[in-house]
Protein backbone atom coordinates (compact mmCIF):
# COMPACT_ATOMS: atom_id res chain seq x y z
CA UNK A 1 0.00 0.00 0.00
CA UNK A 2 1.57 3.31 -0.79
CA UNK A 3 0.99 7.15 0.15
CA UNK A 4 0.05 9.68 -2.45
CA UNK A 5 0.39 13.48 -1.14
CA UNK A 6 -2.11 15.41 -3.21
CA UNK A 7 -1.93 19.31 -3.53
CA UNK A 8 -5.27 20.63 -3.48
CA UNK A 9 -7.33 18.22 -3.08
CA UNK A 10 -9.79 20.24 -2.12
CA UNK A 11 -10.62 21.65 -5.21
CA UNK A 12 -12.73 20.54 -8.30
CA UNK A 13 -10.08 18.20 -9.72
CA UNK A 14 -8.00 17.09 -6.76
CA UNK A 15 -11.53 16.36 -4.80
CA UNK A 16 -12.79 14.14 -7.85
CA UNK A 17 -8.97 12.51 -8.11
CA UNK A 18 -9.09 11.68 -3.80
CA UNK A 19 -12.86 10.56 -4.48
CA UNK A 20 -11.42 8.14 -7.14
CA UNK A 21 -8.52 7.20 -5.51
CA UNK A 22 -10.19 6.08 -2.37
CA UNK A 23 -13.20 4.16 -4.16
CA UNK A 24 -11.22 2.20 -6.76
CA UNK A 25 -7.57 1.53 -5.12
CA UNK A 26 -6.16 0.84 -2.06
CA UNK A 27 -3.59 4.33 -1.39
CA UNK A 28 -3.55 6.49 1.09
CA UNK A 29 -4.26 9.59 0.48
CA UNK A 30 -2.85 13.28 2.29
CA UNK A 31 -4.92 15.94 0.89
CA UNK A 32 -2.95 19.08 1.36
CA UNK A 33 -5.27 22.81 0.86
CA UNK A 34 -5.16 25.93 2.00
CA UNK A 35 -8.63 26.14 1.57
CA UNK A 36 -9.03 29.47 0.16
CA UNK A 37 -12.28 30.22 -1.64
CA UNK A 38 -12.45 27.62 -4.07
CA UNK A 39 -11.47 24.98 -1.64
CA UNK A 40 -14.02 23.27 -0.32
CA UNK A 41 -14.33 20.27 1.94
CA UNK A 42 -17.97 19.11 1.67
CA UNK A 43 -16.79 17.47 -2.02
CA UNK A 44 -14.86 15.35 0.20
CA UNK A 45 -17.61 13.93 2.12
CA UNK A 46 -18.05 10.56 1.21
CA UNK A 47 -14.28 9.87 2.04
CA UNK A 48 -13.78 12.29 5.22
CA UNK A 49 -13.97 9.45 7.92
CA UNK A 50 -12.06 6.73 5.35
CA UNK A 51 -8.86 5.40 7.50
CA UNK A 52 -7.02 6.13 4.30
CA UNK A 53 -7.82 9.69 4.03
CA UNK A 54 -6.10 12.29 5.93
CA UNK A 55 -6.65 16.49 5.27
CA UNK A 56 -4.22 18.94 5.81
CA UNK A 57 -4.60 22.46 6.43
CA UNK A 58 -1.39 23.79 4.74
CA UNK A 59 -0.66 26.72 2.08
CA UNK A 60 2.16 24.84 -0.34
CA UNK A 61 4.01 28.44 0.23
CA UNK A 62 5.19 27.59 4.06
CA UNK A 63 8.39 26.16 3.60
CA UNK A 64 8.66 24.60 7.21
CA UNK A 65 5.41 23.07 7.45
CA UNK A 66 5.50 21.74 3.64
CA UNK A 67 9.17 20.10 4.41
CA UNK A 68 7.14 18.80 8.11
CA UNK A 69 4.69 17.02 5.82
CA UNK A 70 6.78 14.75 3.82
CA UNK A 71 8.58 13.89 7.18
CA UNK A 72 5.53 12.98 8.68
CA UNK A 73 3.28 11.17 6.01
CA UNK A 74 6.95 9.50 4.01
CA UNK A 75 4.47 9.85 0.69
CA UNK A 76 5.64 7.43 -2.13
CA UNK A 77 4.39 10.38 -4.81
CA UNK A 78 2.98 13.61 -5.29
CA UNK A 79 0.07 15.20 -7.27
CA UNK A 80 0.48 18.73 -7.77
CA UNK A 81 -3.02 20.31 -8.17
CA UNK A 82 -2.74 23.11 -5.50
CA UNK A 83 -3.19 26.25 -7.95
CA UNK A 84 -4.90 29.38 -8.27
CA UNK A 85 -7.07 28.27 -11.37
CA UNK A 86 -9.26 30.91 -12.50
CA UNK A 87 -8.11 33.39 -15.35
CA UNK A 88 -10.45 35.71 -14.61
CA UNK A 89 -9.30 36.10 -10.96
CA UNK A 90 -5.87 36.75 -12.53
CA UNK A 91 -6.42 39.58 -14.69
CA UNK A 92 -7.66 41.41 -11.54
CA UNK A 93 -5.23 40.09 -8.97
CA UNK A 94 -2.27 38.36 -10.15
CA UNK A 95 -0.22 38.60 -7.06
CA UNK A 96 -2.07 35.22 -5.79
CA UNK A 97 -1.13 33.61 -9.26
CA UNK A 98 2.70 34.11 -8.84
CA UNK A 99 2.79 32.96 -5.13
CA UNK A 100 0.68 29.85 -5.13
CA UNK A 101 1.53 28.40 -8.83
CA UNK A 102 5.43 29.85 -9.13
CA UNK A 103 6.09 30.19 -5.76
CA UNK A 104 4.26 27.56 -4.13
CA UNK A 105 5.12 25.12 -6.78
CA UNK A 106 9.11 25.68 -5.93
CA UNK A 107 8.53 25.38 -2.51
CA UNK A 108 6.61 22.25 -2.89
CA UNK A 109 9.50 21.29 -5.52
CA UNK A 110 12.09 21.97 -2.67
CA UNK A 111 10.74 20.08 -0.03
CA UNK A 112 10.38 17.18 -2.42
CA UNK A 113 13.86 17.17 -3.53
CA UNK A 114 15.11 16.96 -0.01
CA UNK A 115 13.16 14.24 0.85
CA UNK A 116 13.76 12.19 -2.28
CA UNK A 117 17.03 13.21 -2.02
CA UNK A 118 17.49 11.00 1.57
CA UNK A 119 15.26 8.04 0.56
CA UNK A 120 16.46 4.18 -0.11
CA UNK A 121 17.52 3.90 -3.70
CA UNK A 122 14.33 1.44 -4.27
CA UNK A 123 11.92 4.12 -2.90
CA UNK A 124 13.89 6.89 -4.87
CA UNK A 125 13.33 4.94 -8.10
CA UNK A 126 9.73 4.19 -7.43
CA UNK A 127 8.87 8.18 -6.40
CA UNK A 128 7.15 10.58 -8.48
CA UNK A 129 6.21 14.25 -8.10
CA UNK A 130 3.18 14.65 -10.64
CA UNK A 131 2.40 17.75 -11.84
CA UNK A 132 -0.88 18.74 -13.23
CA UNK A 133 -0.93 21.72 -15.58
CA UNK A 134 -3.58 23.33 -18.14
CA UNK A 135 -3.16 23.28 -22.40
CA UNK A 136 -3.43 27.41 -21.79
CA UNK A 137 0.17 27.44 -21.40
CA UNK A 138 0.84 26.96 -25.08
CA UNK A 139 -1.29 30.04 -25.78
CA UNK A 140 -4.01 30.14 -28.46
CA UNK A 141 -4.94 28.44 -31.99
CA UNK A 142 -5.85 29.68 -35.11
CA UNK A 143 -8.90 27.74 -36.95
CA UNK A 144 -6.64 24.32 -37.07
CA UNK A 145 -4.21 22.64 -35.82
CA UNK A 146 -3.75 21.32 -31.83
CA UNK A 147 -1.72 21.32 -29.15
CA UNK A 148 0.92 18.51 -28.91
CA UNK A 149 3.47 18.11 -26.64
CA UNK A 150 6.18 20.06 -28.48
CA UNK A 151 4.33 22.72 -29.04
CA UNK A 152 6.31 25.71 -27.66
CA UNK A 153 4.78 27.76 -25.07
CA UNK A 154 3.18 31.63 -25.50
CA UNK A 155 0.91 32.21 -22.35
CA UNK A 156 -0.96 35.17 -22.71
CA UNK A 157 -3.09 35.14 -19.00
CA UNK A 158 -1.17 35.75 -15.90
CA UNK A 159 -2.69 32.33 -15.01
CA UNK A 160 -1.39 30.72 -17.51
CA UNK A 161 1.94 32.73 -17.53
CA UNK A 162 2.29 31.71 -13.74
CA UNK A 163 1.04 28.03 -14.50
CA UNK A 164 3.78 27.84 -17.27
CA UNK A 165 6.37 29.32 -15.09
CA UNK A 166 5.63 26.02 -12.49
CA UNK A 167 5.74 23.97 -15.57
CA UNK A 168 9.39 25.22 -16.09
CA UNK A 169 10.50 24.95 -12.90
CA UNK A 170 9.38 21.28 -12.47
CA UNK A 171 11.16 20.24 -15.81
CA UNK A 172 14.11 22.39 -14.11
CA UNK A 173 14.24 20.21 -10.83
CA UNK A 174 14.07 16.74 -13.13
CA UNK A 175 17.26 18.27 -15.88
CA UNK A 176 19.17 19.90 -13.04
CA UNK A 177 18.56 17.97 -9.48
CA UNK A 178 17.15 14.14 -10.95
CA UNK A 179 13.62 14.36 -9.45
CA UNK A 180 11.56 12.31 -10.74
CA UNK A 181 8.69 13.92 -12.19
CA UNK A 182 6.01 13.36 -14.74
CA UNK A 183 3.82 16.68 -15.89
CA UNK A 184 0.79 16.82 -17.84
CA UNK A 185 -1.44 19.81 -19.46
CA UNK A 186 -5.11 18.95 -19.67
CA UNK A 187 -7.66 20.78 -21.50
CA UNK A 188 -11.18 22.75 -19.72
CA UNK A 189 -12.59 19.98 -17.44
CA UNK A 190 -16.36 20.14 -16.23
CA UNK A 191 -18.38 17.65 -14.41
CA UNK A 192 -20.02 18.07 -10.58
CA UNK A 193 -18.52 20.20 -7.52
CA UNK A 194 -16.98 22.79 -9.72
CA UNK A 195 -17.01 26.67 -8.46
CA UNK A 196 -19.64 28.09 -9.90
CA UNK A 197 -17.09 31.24 -11.34
CA UNK A 198 -16.14 28.84 -14.38
CA UNK A 199 -18.31 28.70 -17.96
CA UNK A 200 -20.44 25.37 -16.98
CA UNK A 201 -21.80 25.60 -13.60
CA UNK A 202 -22.22 29.29 -13.78
CA UNK A 203 -24.76 28.95 -16.29
CA UNK A 204 -26.12 26.00 -15.30
CA UNK A 205 -26.85 27.76 -12.04
CA UNK A 206 -27.83 31.60 -13.56
CA UNK A 207 -30.38 29.19 -15.68
CA UNK A 208 -31.69 27.69 -12.46
CA UNK A 209 -32.23 31.33 -11.06
CA UNK A 210 -33.70 32.65 -14.02
CA UNK A 211 -30.39 35.11 -13.91
CA UNK A 212 -28.50 36.23 -17.37
CA UNK A 213 -26.23 33.98 -18.95
CA UNK A 214 -23.23 35.85 -19.63
CA UNK A 215 -21.35 35.20 -23.13
CA UNK A 216 -17.91 37.04 -23.37
CA UNK A 217 -17.91 38.91 -27.07
CA UNK A 218 -19.04 36.94 -29.27
CA UNK A 219 -19.31 33.19 -27.88
CA UNK A 220 -17.27 31.82 -30.66
CA UNK A 221 -14.01 31.38 -28.54
CA UNK A 222 -13.38 27.09 -28.76
CA UNK A 223 -12.54 25.08 -25.63
CA UNK A 224 -11.80 21.77 -25.94
CA UNK A 225 -14.06 19.44 -22.99
CA UNK A 226 -13.33 16.62 -20.74
CA UNK A 227 -15.14 15.35 -18.02
CA UNK A 228 -13.17 15.45 -14.87
CA UNK A 229 -13.24 11.50 -13.93
CA UNK A 230 -11.77 10.99 -17.22
CA UNK A 231 -8.98 13.43 -16.01
CA UNK A 232 -8.79 11.68 -12.97
CA UNK A 233 -8.11 8.68 -14.18
CA UNK A 234 -5.83 10.02 -16.90
CA UNK A 235 -3.43 11.06 -14.04
CA UNK A 236 -3.73 8.11 -12.16
CA UNK A 237 -2.13 6.38 -15.42
CA UNK A 238 0.17 8.83 -15.77
CA UNK A 239 1.11 8.76 -12.57
CA UNK A 240 1.44 5.00 -12.17
CA UNK A 241 3.06 4.21 -15.87
CA UNK A 242 3.63 7.52 -17.06
CA UNK A 243 7.49 7.55 -18.33
CA UNK A 244 9.87 10.51 -16.20
CA UNK A 245 10.46 13.16 -17.50
CA UNK A 246 7.85 13.12 -19.80
CA UNK A 247 4.85 15.20 -20.59
CA UNK A 248 1.40 14.30 -21.64
CA UNK A 249 -1.26 16.24 -22.99
CA UNK A 250 -4.78 15.59 -21.80
CA UNK A 251 -8.04 16.20 -23.94
CA UNK A 252 -11.33 15.50 -24.43
CA UNK A 253 -11.45 15.69 -29.24
CA UNK A 254 -14.26 17.50 -28.13
CA UNK A 255 -13.85 21.24 -29.45
CA UNK A 256 -17.28 23.73 -28.81
CA UNK A 257 -17.46 27.54 -29.00
CA UNK A 258 -18.82 28.70 -25.95
CA UNK A 259 -22.03 29.30 -28.13
CA UNK A 260 -22.23 25.65 -28.30
CA UNK A 261 -22.33 24.50 -24.66
CA UNK A 262 -24.12 27.34 -23.60
CA UNK A 263 -27.33 26.22 -25.69
CA UNK A 264 -26.09 22.62 -24.83
CA UNK A 265 -26.93 23.46 -21.46
CA UNK A 266 -30.55 25.48 -22.20
CA UNK A 267 -31.59 22.31 -24.14
CA UNK A 268 -31.22 19.80 -21.06
CA UNK A 269 -32.43 22.67 -18.61
CA UNK A 270 -35.47 22.76 -21.03
CA UNK A 271 -36.14 19.09 -20.92
CA UNK A 272 -35.06 18.67 -17.73
CA UNK A 273 -36.72 21.64 -16.16
CA UNK A 274 -39.07 23.25 -18.51
CA UNK A 275 -40.32 26.69 -18.08
CA UNK A 276 -42.51 28.94 -19.79
CA UNK A 277 -39.87 30.57 -22.11
CA UNK A 278 -36.83 28.63 -23.44
CA UNK A 279 -33.87 29.11 -21.13
CA UNK A 280 -31.52 30.24 -24.32
CA UNK A 281 -33.82 33.58 -23.77
CA UNK A 282 -31.10 34.81 -21.54
CA UNK A 283 -28.22 34.65 -22.91
CA UNK A 284 -26.50 37.95 -22.57
CA UNK A 285 -23.45 39.23 -24.75
CA UNK A 286 -21.39 41.12 -22.36
CA UNK A 287 -17.79 42.34 -23.01
CA UNK A 288 -14.53 40.58 -23.46
CA UNK A 289 -11.91 38.71 -21.79
CA UNK A 290 -8.68 40.89 -22.34
CA UNK A 291 -6.48 38.51 -23.64
CA UNK A 292 -9.34 35.92 -24.33
CA UNK A 293 -7.25 33.04 -26.16
CA UNK A 294 -9.67 32.12 -29.53
CA UNK A 295 -9.04 28.57 -29.32
CA UNK A 296 -7.53 25.51 -27.50
CA UNK A 297 -7.72 21.83 -28.69
CA UNK A 298 -5.35 19.31 -27.58
CA UNK A 299 -3.81 16.33 -29.56
CA UNK A 300 -4.15 13.88 -26.81
CA UNK A 301 -2.13 10.80 -29.27
CA UNK A 302 0.58 10.33 -26.67
CA UNK A 303 -1.69 9.27 -23.68
CA UNK A 304 -3.68 7.34 -25.58
CA UNK A 305 -1.29 5.08 -27.41
CA UNK A 306 1.53 5.19 -24.92
CA UNK A 307 -0.80 4.42 -21.73
CA UNK A 308 -3.97 3.15 -23.77
CA UNK A 309 -6.50 6.15 -21.87
CA UNK A 310 -9.15 7.36 -23.81
CA UNK A 311 -12.38 9.38 -21.94
CA UNK A 312 -15.35 7.36 -21.11
CA UNK A 313 -17.68 10.24 -21.31
CA UNK A 314 -19.13 11.64 -24.40
CA UNK A 315 -19.98 15.78 -24.08
CA UNK A 316 -23.83 14.69 -24.44
CA UNK A 317 -23.30 11.99 -21.36
CA UNK A 318 -20.95 14.42 -19.49
CA UNK A 319 -23.39 17.47 -19.46
CA UNK A 320 -26.37 15.69 -18.95
CA UNK A 321 -24.75 13.80 -15.96
CA UNK A 322 -23.49 17.43 -14.89
CA UNK A 323 -26.60 19.48 -15.25
CA UNK A 324 -28.55 16.92 -13.44
CA UNK A 325 -26.25 16.79 -10.43
CA UNK A 326 -26.66 20.57 -9.62
CA UNK A 327 -30.16 20.15 -10.09
CA UNK A 328 -29.93 16.88 -7.57
CA UNK A 329 -27.49 18.67 -4.72
CA UNK A 330 -29.05 21.90 -3.54
CA UNK A 331 -27.16 21.73 -0.59
CA UNK A 332 -23.56 21.75 -2.13
CA UNK A 333 -25.14 24.37 -4.53
CA UNK A 334 -26.27 26.18 -1.53
CA UNK A 335 -23.43 25.92 0.52
CA UNK A 336 -21.04 27.51 -1.74
CA UNK A 337 -23.13 29.85 -3.01
CA UNK A 338 -23.86 32.05 0.34
CA UNK A 339 -20.33 31.29 1.23
CA UNK A 340 -21.87 29.09 4.22
CA UNK A 341 -19.00 26.35 3.48
CA UNK A 342 -16.88 27.98 4.96
CA UNK A 343 -18.95 28.29 7.96
CA UNK A 344 -19.33 24.42 7.66
CA UNK A 345 -15.54 23.63 7.36
CA UNK A 346 -15.18 25.90 10.58
CA UNK A 347 -17.24 23.76 12.58
CA UNK A 348 -15.97 20.75 11.38
CA UNK A 349 -12.68 20.90 11.20
CA UNK A 350 -11.40 23.44 13.44
CA UNK A 351 -9.97 20.86 15.55
CA UNK A 352 -7.60 19.84 12.67
CA UNK A 353 -6.49 24.00 11.75
CA UNK A 354 -9.09 25.13 9.39
CA UNK A 355 -10.29 28.17 9.32
P1 LIG B 1 -9.64 24.77 -8.08
O1 LIG B 1 -9.49 26.24 -8.09
O2 LIG B 1 -11.00 24.18 -8.08
O3 LIG B 1 -8.88 24.14 -6.82
C1 LIG B 1 -7.62 24.60 -6.41
C2 LIG B 1 -7.37 24.07 -5.00
O4 LIG B 1 -6.06 24.49 -4.60
C3 LIG B 1 -8.36 24.60 -3.96
O5 LIG B 1 -8.80 23.56 -3.13
C4 LIG B 1 -7.52 25.60 -3.17
O6 LIG B 1 -7.94 25.74 -1.82
C5 LIG B 1 -6.13 24.99 -3.28
N1 LIG B 1 -5.07 25.99 -3.10
C6 LIG B 1 -4.96 27.20 -3.70
N2 LIG B 1 -3.86 27.84 -3.25
C7 LIG B 1 -3.25 27.01 -2.38
C8 LIG B 1 -2.07 27.09 -1.60
N3 LIG B 1 -1.30 28.18 -1.62
N4 LIG B 1 -1.74 26.05 -0.81
C9 LIG B 1 -2.52 24.93 -0.77
N5 LIG B 1 -3.66 24.80 -1.46
C10 LIG B 1 -4.02 25.82 -2.27
O7 LIG B 1 -8.78 24.25 -9.31
P2 LIG B 1 -9.05 23.01 -10.28
O8 LIG B 1 -9.93 23.46 -11.38
O9 LIG B 1 -9.43 21.83 -9.48
O10 LIG B 1 -7.59 22.82 -10.90
C11 LIG B 1 -6.64 21.98 -10.25
C12 LIG B 1 -5.33 22.03 -11.03
O11 LIG B 1 -5.56 21.57 -12.35
C13 LIG B 1 -4.73 23.41 -11.16
O12 LIG B 1 -3.33 23.30 -11.04
C14 LIG B 1 -5.11 23.87 -12.56
O13 LIG B 1 -4.15 24.75 -13.07
C15 LIG B 1 -5.11 22.55 -13.28
N6 LIG B 1 -6.03 22.46 -14.45
C16 LIG B 1 -7.34 22.79 -14.32
C17 LIG B 1 -8.19 22.64 -15.41
C18 LIG B 1 -9.65 22.95 -15.32
O14 LIG B 1 -10.34 22.94 -16.34
N7 LIG B 1 -10.21 23.24 -14.15
C19 LIG B 1 -7.68 22.16 -16.62
C20 LIG B 1 -6.32 21.84 -16.71
C21 LIG B 1 -5.51 21.98 -15.61
O1 LIG C 1 -8.00 25.07 -20.63
C1 LIG C 1 -7.83 24.70 -19.30
C2 LIG C 1 -8.28 25.81 -18.39
O2 LIG C 1 -9.70 25.84 -18.44
C3 LIG C 1 -7.81 25.63 -16.96
O3 LIG C 1 -6.41 25.67 -16.91
C4 LIG C 1 -8.39 26.73 -16.05
O4 LIG C 1 -8.01 26.49 -14.71
C5 LIG C 1 -9.89 26.67 -16.17
O5 LIG C 1 -10.48 27.71 -15.40
C6 LIG C 1 -10.33 26.80 -17.62
O6 LIG C 1 -10.02 28.12 -18.12
P1 LIG C 1 -11.05 28.92 -19.07
O7 LIG C 1 -10.74 30.36 -18.95
O8 LIG C 1 -11.10 28.31 -20.41
O9 LIG C 1 -12.45 28.54 -18.31
P2 LIG C 1 -13.74 29.43 -17.97
O10 LIG C 1 -14.78 28.49 -17.48
O11 LIG C 1 -13.40 30.61 -17.13
O12 LIG C 1 -14.17 29.97 -19.40
C7 LIG C 1 -14.47 29.09 -20.46
C8 LIG C 1 -14.79 29.93 -21.68
O13 LIG C 1 -16.04 30.61 -21.44
C9 LIG C 1 -13.78 31.02 -21.95
O14 LIG C 1 -13.66 31.18 -23.36
C10 LIG C 1 -14.39 32.28 -21.34
C11 LIG C 1 -15.88 32.03 -21.52
N1 LIG C 1 -16.77 32.60 -20.47
C12 LIG C 1 -16.46 32.36 -19.18
C13 LIG C 1 -17.26 32.84 -18.17
C14 LIG C 1 -16.92 32.58 -16.71
C15 LIG C 1 -17.90 33.31 -20.83
O15 LIG C 1 -18.18 33.51 -22.03
N2 LIG C 1 -18.71 33.77 -19.84
C16 LIG C 1 -18.43 33.59 -18.50
O16 LIG C 1 -19.20 34.08 -17.64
Amino acid sequence: MSTILVTGGAGFIGSAVIRQLIAETDVTVINVDKLTYAGNLQSLISVADNPRYCFEHVDICDTATVANLFHKHQPDAVMHLAAESHVDRSITGPAAFIETNIIGTYTLLQAARKYWNELSTERKNTFRFHHISTDEVYGSLGEAGFFTENTAYQPNSPYSASKASSDHLVRAWYHTFGLPVVTTNCSNNYGPYHFPEKLIPLIILNACNGKPLPIYGKGDNIRDWLYVDDHARALRLVLERGRVGETYNIGGWNEKSNLEVVHAICTILDELRPQDAPYASLITYVPDRPGHDHRYAIDAGKVAHELGWKPLETFETGLRKTVNWYLTNPDWVDAVISGEYKNWIQQNYSDRGAS
